[in-house]
């Protein structure tokens, strides 16, 4: 390996998306596959807090949950080699997006409302959706689209729509090792 190639493997490798792509699934599958640590910020987030993301919002309220995302991110961005799997709204401030890009690469998975609402329409831990149930769907959809700017401003995409996370990890190993 040449010192410019093993310079760049250590940069991180950042997943993120909306709620239910996948990133967690896929982002531990990576790291088993490159031999790396990895991650998760959102059970990191809940380790240190010693309590579950819906208390957290519900004690706290989102702000201060917002605020412990921006610091994790900054915290994170000083380390090396790490496979990183963000929350769904953690690199929506354009400034957490710029603190991790600048460590590695980021990878935003894309997928169709319709198979995010079978995977996560009925979750209970995931205080974004609360709603009444007849408006769930909805108010997923206007997430996604209020949420669209924001992650149109990664470079990379992948739309994860009909795969398994397995597919998922293979091309994102993939994409890392052509940028190797
Ligand atoms: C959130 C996504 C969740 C978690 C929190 C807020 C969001 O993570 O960070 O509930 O704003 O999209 P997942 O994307 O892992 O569900």
């Amino acid at each position: 390996m040449s010192p410019a190639s093993s310079a760049r493997s250590e940069k991180n490798i950042i997943l993120t998306g909306f709620m239910g792509t996948g990133k967690s699934t896929v982002g531990q599958l990576v790291a088993a596959e490159l031999d790396r640590e990895f991650v998760d910020m959102d059970t990191l987030i809940e380790a240190r807090e010693g309590r579950p993301i819906p208390r957290i919002f519900a004690e706290e309220g989102e702000p201060y949950f917002r605020q412990l995302e921006a610091a994790l991110c900054a915290e994170l961005a000083a380390r090396q080699g790490l496979v990183i799997a963000t929350g769904g709204g953690a690199l929506l401030p354009e400034r957490n997006l710029r603190v991790l890009d600048r460590t590695g690469l980021v990878i935003c998975l894309d997928c169709a409302p319709e198979v995010l609402w079978q995977r996560i329409g009925r979750s209970e831990n995931r205080p974004m959706l609360a709603e009444a149930d007849d408006g769930r769907f909805r108010r997923l959809a206007a997430l996604l689209e209020q949420r669209a700017l924001a992650y149109a401003r990664i470079a990379y995409h992948l739309d994860v729509t009909r795969l398994s996370p397995q597919q998922v990890a293979r091309r994102v190993v993939e994409r890392v090792r052509g940028w190797e």
